[in-house]
């Protein structure tokens, strides 16, 4: 079934340039925009803060019921949605920690995680017109999304954006190393069990390792055009 308001979902591995662009996006359309990475990773900070095993499923979704966390879907915010849990908002510091990134992929394996994040997206998209960044949108969350683009880009590509990130955060971290960790997190997302990271049938399919986040827009403005056509 058709949704009642504009649904555009978009996928794609790691450092893949989703955010930037499902962000630069909602904020031309001025629609709502939430990238659902940052769900698990506020799960993630939760558990090291509570010292959670990244393996216990059960005790990992209690955590998550049990942080009372708030979403809102808010374009004044800097990260485009606002996200407080465990009375703290959750910052882009938090959300991009080294810590967080390490345990994050396991901690989004779980199936019953999975179920809880889910549910709570598929309300969060009942609020208006939207753009939802993340694995498994196109194919779960909201499968009847009238755009669904899965955005790829070379691995090299996606080292050199993330490290250019990191080094305007003051970060150094060798091209050795990123490129490893982003391929273990790739193997990661690819090969859980539950909602695997896989283009959806219907997914534009856009590689965007020679393209500018502007150009990615521009791409996917076309398509949102021809949906609503
Ligand atoms: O996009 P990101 O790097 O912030 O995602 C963090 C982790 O969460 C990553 O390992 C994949 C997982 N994730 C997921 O499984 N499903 C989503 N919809 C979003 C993120």
């Amino acid at each position: 079934m058709t949704p009642a308001h504009l649904q555009i979902a978009i996928d794609g591995p790691a450092a893949s340039g989703k955010t930037t662009v499902a962000h630069g996006l909602a904020r031309n359309l001025h629609i709502l925009y939430l990238d659902t990475g940052a769900m698990y990773r506020t799960l993630a900070f939760l558990a090291l803060q509570t010292r959670t095993e990244a393996d216990n499923e059960i005790a990992l979704v209690h955590l998550w019921d049990a942080a009372g966390v708030k979403i809102s879907l808010d374009a004044e915010a800097p990260l485009g949605f606002r996200i407080v849990a465990a009375g703290r908002e959750i910052d882009e510091a938090i959300l991009q920690s080294n810590q967080v990134t390490a345990v994050v992929s396991t901690i989004a394996a779980h199936p019953r995680v999975r179920d809880a994040m889910v549910r709570s997206q598929r309300e969060i998209a009942l609020q208006g017109p939207v753009v939802m960044a993340g694995r498994d949108i196109g194919t779960v969350v909201l499968p009847s999304a009238q755009v669904k683009i899965f955005l790829t880009a070379s691995v090299e590509a996606r080292v050199a954006r993330r490290r250019a990130q990191l080094q305007e955060a003051g970060v150094d971290v060798s091209v050795h190393q990123l490129s490893q960790e982003i391929e273990e997190r790739d193997r990661l997302d690819r090969e859980r069990a539950a909602s695997p990271l896989v283009p959806a049938p219907d997914a534009h399919v856009i590689d965007s390792s020679a393209m500018t986040a502007d150009e990615v827009i521009a791409e996917i403005e076309r398509v949102v055009a021809l949906a609503r056509a």
